[in-house]
């Protein structure tokens, strides 16, 4: 059974018919074109590599049928930077090398997207919010280290600059 759906993925609106049973995360990878989004364990919910912003909240789209997202409005990886501008929580991740071969990096930068919206700045509550998502290369020290920057970063700004980085 087929469906016309739309999605907007970082601004880009979307209209495919898909079967119901199609993943989110295909439409996003097949369809958008989108394919910073990854899948790591093979759609079973279990490494967070496919995480995207759905609406506002961090989802693993590997869990999430298409139709599912008809209407919605998406954010991926590579809606995150404006232009040059590395997202703060980016810039953080490159300067305090919160990644090395990077596959996990994006599950990660979505996820932590959606904390920053509403941070607490401690190790537990990251690693807490961070615990969806699975890196087989760190020992996740690096990644704490550049959420606390990036939750200083973006507390020194105003509301308006901090607004620009969080259009979801
Ligand atoms: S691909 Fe692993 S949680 Fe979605
Ligand atoms: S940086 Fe390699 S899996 Fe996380």
């Amino acid at each position: 059974m087929k469906r016309e759906i739309t999605i907007t993925i970082n601004d880009e609106v979307h209209t495919a018919t898909v079967e119901h049973r199609y993943l989110l995360v295909d439409f996003i990878r097949e369809i958008a074109g989108a394919t910073g989004t990854h899948v790591g364990c093979g759609f079973e919910g279990r490494c967070g590599t496919c995480t995207v912003v759905v609406d506002g909240y961090a989802v693993k789209s590997c869990l999430m049928l298409a139709v599912q997202a008809d209407g919605a409005k998406l954010l991926t990886i590579e809606g995150l930077a404006r232009g040059e501008e590395l997202h703060p929580l980016q810039a953080a991740f490159r300067d305090l090398h919160g990644l090395q071969c990077g596959f996990c990096t994006p599950g990660f930068l979505m996820t932590l997207y959606d904390f920053l919206k509403d941070p607490i700045d401690s190790e537990d509550a990251i690693r807490h919010a961070m615990s969806g998502v699975l890196c087989r290369c760190t020992g996740y020290v690096h990644i704490v280290a550049a959420v606390r920057q990036a939750i200083a970063v973006l507390a020194a700004m105003t509301p308006t600059e901090r607004a620009r980085w969080f259009p979801l």
